[in-house]
């Protein structure tokens, strides 16, 4: 939702400024803007629609050489996408410039005030305030960093700013509360962005910065009040960069300082001609790199990261997990998991809609926050809820200090690597990894799964990364069933038990990336309503579970394709290779690797990514940046 970058330093700003847009714009892709300190003036350019009609623009227009600047690219909320709104927003004398990412949630309020004093504004942004307001706190106390902080105390809501001042020239400060902001310590320059991607090119140094500080990065020799407390800095040929969090109360802030373990090709495309392919293709490693660590010599599971007492695990008498989207899916999927192996009830919640329904928590109850960036919202507010309720939270994420693992009380990591295509894959299956690991934990912690059967499990585990490269290898006459339903309407998709997720995912997927209709069913709920919707040439989509230990399941979804086929229905038929019992209801046959029931979807998956993919790419549509998404959403 929104990527912000910020720079001050000895490279030419604009330049560090739009290559860490161009990184960035996975997180909102309507409008984007930057603006330059040069000479004691700031000079901006914004433009509606995708990066590079800004970069058009610059092309055309260039703003002057700077070392300080800031940007952002935008995913709207309070206005259209167009030239105005889009950020930075400037004050009315054009002293402060400033990017926002959340909501303010008092802006109009605050708005009608300064209007009141004669302040006059442009755009429809609840963002255009805060240039206003911090304009006025700067005629009284000079001072970027302590205006920012005077301006947040009155903020409400979800916010990350940067903000540069034309009078004070090599100092560029942010602030956060419950939107993400990362510090870049280079050698004589310094960042901030939304995530370490804008900025990984240049350094692998970072700050973590927690909920409500405020951070000035200041370059040597630079004009304006004195940074005091500064926390860090880095010397080079362009002089050092002071680096000083406080809180918003003015007092010096802990901060936490990380190293960064992957390179900026890992950010890049790779040869792929979308970051979803390249991810895509990532899974069998991101799936290995998951598991690594985490299973000692004798397949035994040792999850140091859970922090939680062994003794308080025996105590939980529910699993509770929340989640949104596709890690919602993940969530579904590992009710059955967590269910099976440790005989713990297991609820699953759509984030937003978890503490609406005042659910029965405590002390005893584990809650699972499953999040890709750590950063949304709804699963945040989810995981705050819990917490204040007395139960213990662990987060499953795939981003290193986002607020989610912060501020849960342990955090197993996934290890993915950065998704950066909008549509959620390598994630999904490194979050079922994640939630397998935990199930199984607990089932060993607790004891109600055998040594033996864990070891089976984690074995199975283990192979699982071979499997998905092996599905991958044969997924050329998906791709061509793909193109030859480009011009449908509607695609459904059904499941059984496990399947039954994988089925929501893959209508998802198809939803977000080629904007069909597509919806996923539980094939047993087909003939309570939706089977009104089979008509003459309907793909239907069929996740089939194995046939070996699920016979019941696997006749009656083989019943199913059956009633579904007989109405006209066009069956792409997903099932493990040796399965010939549904050879002849299958239009379109997809072989899958056998695996424990448990762990298909891991493999099941996967076609029903490529397929949207391909889909997607036949109708003409942006694979890694679907219209009205964005990758982090950190609004409710
Ligand atoms: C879909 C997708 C989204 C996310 C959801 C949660 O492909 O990516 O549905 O899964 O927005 O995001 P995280 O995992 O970052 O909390």
């Amino acid at each position: 939702m929104c990527g912000i970058v910020g720079y001050v330093g000895r490279q030419a700003a604009l330049e560090v400024v739009t290559a860490g847009l161009r990184r960035l714009e996975y997180r909102g892709y309507d409008s984007a803007g930057v603006a330059v300190l040069a000479d004691g003036v700031l000079a901006t350019a914004k433009k509606a629609g995708k990066l590079v009609n800004l970069e058009k623009e610059l092309g055309e227009r260039p703003l002057p050489a700077a070392t300080t600047g800031l940007g952002h690219t935008r995913w709207a909320t309070h206005g259209a996408p167009n030239d105005v709104n889009a950020h930075p927003h400037l004050d009315d004398a054009g002293r402060v410039a400033v990017v926002h990412n959340g909501i303010i949630e008092n802006f109009a309020r605050l708005r009608a005030e300064l209007e009141e004093r004669g302040h006059r504004l442009t755009s429809e942004t609840d963002t255009e305030v805060v240039s206003h307001l911090l304009a006025e706190e700067y005629s009284a106390c000079g001072g970027l960093a302590e205006a920012m902080r005077l301006v947040c105390r009155r903020l409400e809501g979800a916010f990350t700013l940067v903000a540069v001042a034309a009078e004070e020239p090599g100092v560029v400060v942010g602030a956060r509360r419950n939107s993400p902001l990362v510090v870049g310590v280079g050698q004589g320059e310094g960042f901030l962005a939304s995530d370490v991607s804008a900025f990984i090119e240049y350094t692998r140094d970072a700050i973590e910065l927690g909920q409500d500080q405020v951070v000035e990065l200041r370059r040597d020799g630079a004009g304006g009040p004195d940074a005091t407390g500064g926390t860090g800095g880095a010397d080079g040929t362009g002089g050092a960069v002071a680096v000083t969090v406080t809180g918003f109360d003015g007092l010096p802030a802990e901060v936490r300082e990380f190293h960064i373990d992957w390179d900026a090709s890992a950010a890049e495309k790779g040869g792929y001609d979308y970051f979803m392919l390249k991810e895509i293709a990532e899974q069998p490693k991101a799936v290995a790199d998951t598991l690594l660590g985490r299973i000692d010599g004798s397949g035994h599971l040792s999850l140091d990261e859970l922090r939680i007492p062994p003794e308080e695990l025996r105590e939980v008498d529910k699993v509770v997990i929340v989640a949104c989207g596709t890690a919602h899916h993940a969530g579904l999927i590992a009710k059955y998991a967590v269910e099976h192996w440790t005989r713990v009830p297991c609820e699953v919640d759509l984030a937003s809609e978890f503490r609406y329904r005042d659910p029965i928590l405590g002390p005893r109850a584990l809650v699972i926050a499953i999040s890709q960036s750590g950063e949304t919202m709804d699963t945040l507010m989810a995981l705050r809820h819990a917490r204040e309720q007395g139960s213990k939270v662990v987060a499953i994420c795939n981003t290193n200090g986002a607020t989610i693992p912060r501020e849960s009380d342990a955090v197993l990591y996934t290890h993915a690597g950065p998704e950066v295509a909008v549509a959620s894959t390598k994630a999904f299956l490194t979050q079922l990894v994640a939630c397998y690991l935990v199930a199984l934990y607990l089932g060993q912690v607790r004891g109600t799964r055998s040594g033996e059967e864990i070891r089976e499990q984690v074995r199975e585990l283990s192979g699982i990364g071979d499997a998905v490269e092996r599905v991958l290898e044969t997924m050329e006459p998906v791709r061509e069933l793909a193109r030859s339903l480009s011009s449908r309407n509607t695609v459904l998709f059904l499941g059984r038990h496990v399947g039954h997720p994988v089925a929501l995912e893959g209508a998802l997927k198809l939803k977000e990336l080629a904007y069909m209709h597509a919806e996923g069913f539980a094939a047993g709920e087909l003939k309570h309503g939706p089977i009104a919707l089979i008509e003459e040439g309907v793909p239907v989509v069929v996740v089939v579970p194995s046939p070996r230990d699920r016979a019941v399941l696997h006749d009656k979804i083989v019943s199913n394709i059956q009633e579904i086929r007989a109405r006209g229905a066009r069956t792409i038929v997903i099932a493990e290779e040796g399965d010939e019992a549904v050879v002849p209801y299958a239009d379109h046959l997809v072989r899958i690797p056998a695996t424990p029931p448990l762990l298909q979807p891991l493999v099941a998956t996967v076609p029903l990514q490529v397929f949207a993919c391909e889909l997607a790419t036949a109708r003409g549509n942006e694979v890694d940046q679907p219209r009205n998404l964005a990758k982090s959403v950190t609004v409710e």
